[in-house]
């Protein structure tokens, strides 16, 4: 197995938006410029964005899968003038239509950057995702497939834009030493407590430390000023790369990695199984949720948490978790994406961990066919 995160072609950062920023700016996309990106996605997408002044272009998700819909792109982009760049991401692992989405990038000289934080080894037509555009990066934060802490990587594919990159990366600051310490005690306690029977409880603790400071949490604050017109964003992560007790961390976990994928599979295998997905061939998918609509999301999750069942409620909005005057500030338009809007208001996503027996899984399954 050839593993995608490699000193050769890439770079650290200090979390994937990071990375995603920086290869936005090595293409030169800058302030006002258009960025092509799915909408059932995560804050992080649009801030990296907004961190250079340019704009998200939000295409909606196909009606029977969850990766972006060619035929959205395709008709936005005859609509638009100015869109510099297409981000790609293969959402939970699930390949996003590579020989469809890259056609229509290649008929608007578009530039393609993979969003592969849900995966580093799903394959498309036999090709390992995050090698089919100019540039893909990676997320290492916690529920991810590969978890350090926090971090993010930015594999480059095209030469020219790697020399870019190398250039702008230099004025990366690494992390203080505070910072790298901290970054590695919620690695440790992670991989210490997290069990799918843990879930609810450290989510519950993690919050708390959140909000008190004492850990990073997923999601940013946006400040939202009533007098201001738009929401401010805190940018102050985009100048950092990734402290090296990250780097040494993701590069001793990338080999158990790989070791996960048949336990990730088993899991999806039998949830697809009970709530069947429509199946690419050319997909060879290395999922690390599984997906499931059920009627009554807010109480279906709330009788997870009771049970102790692992869920994720991922993603809630077309553009997670903002809503209101967030999505504003991140240009979604509701009503723009539909199919990504009605996702977000049915999904729950099962986990696919390497510590799920088959008693969990069938006790999981159970508890969701419950629910519909
Ligand atoms: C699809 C996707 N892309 C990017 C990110 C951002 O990663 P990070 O938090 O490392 O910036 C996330 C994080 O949740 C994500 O789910």
């Amino acid at each position: 197995m050839t593993y995608p995160i490699e000193k050769s072609t890439g770079f650290g950062f200090f979390r994937g938006r990071v990375a995603l920023a920086c290869a936005l700016k090595a293409l030169n996309v800058g302030p006002g410029d258009m960025v092509a990106v799915q909408a059932f996605t995560c804050s992080a997408l649009a801030e990296a964005i907004l961190s250079i002044d340019a704009v998200p272009l939000w295409i909606d998700i196909t009606a029977d899968g969850y990766t972006m819909d060619a035929g959205d792109l395709e008709k936005k982009l005859s609509q638009a003038s100015n869109v510099k760049a297409l981000i790609v991401q293969h959402t939970y692992g699930f390949a996003a239509d590579m020989d469809a989405l890259m056609g229509v990038a290649a008929k608007y000289h578009l530039p393609v950057i993979e969003d592969c934080c849900h995966t580093l080894f799903t394959r498309w037509g036999g090709k390992q995702v995050g090698r089919f555009g100019v540039a893909a990066f990676y997320s290492f934060e916690a529920g991810k497939p590969l978890v350090a802490g926090l971090g993010g990587w930015l594999r480059v594919n095209n030469p020219h834009l790697y020399e870019k990159v190398a250039e702008l990366h230099k004025q990366y600051e690494q992390p203080g030493l505070f910072e790298q310490v901290r970054t590695l005690a919620m690695f440790i306690a992670y991989s210490i407590l997290y069990r799918p029977s843990t879930f609810w409880a450290i989510k519950r603790v993690f919050r708390m430390l959140a909000k008190y400071g004492i850990v990073r949490g997923n999601y940013n604050t946006v400040e939202v000023d009533d007098a201001a017109s738009t929401p401010t964003l805190d940018l102050s992560d985009f100048t950092k790369g990734l402290g090296h007790l990250q780097e040494k961390t993701v590069f001793l976990r990338q080999r158990a990695a790989e070791r996960s994928i048949s336990h990730r599979n088993r899991a999806a295998a039998a949830y697809a199984r009970n709530f069947p997905l429509r199946h690419d061939a050319r997909a060879e998918n290395v999922v690390l949720k599984y997906p499931v609509l059920v009627p009554k999301k807010e109480a279906t999750l709330k009788q997870a948490e009771e049970n102790s069942i692992e869920l994720s409620d991922n993603y809630s909005t077309p553009v997670h978790p903002y809503e209101g005057r967030e999505l504003e500030m991140a240009r979604y338009v509701m009503g723009s994406c539909p199919n990504a809007e009605k996702k977000a208001n049915h999904v729950v996503a099962l986990p696919c961990p390497v510590s799920f027996n088959d008693k969990a899984i069938t006790k999981s399954i159970a508890f969701l066919r419950s629910q519909i």
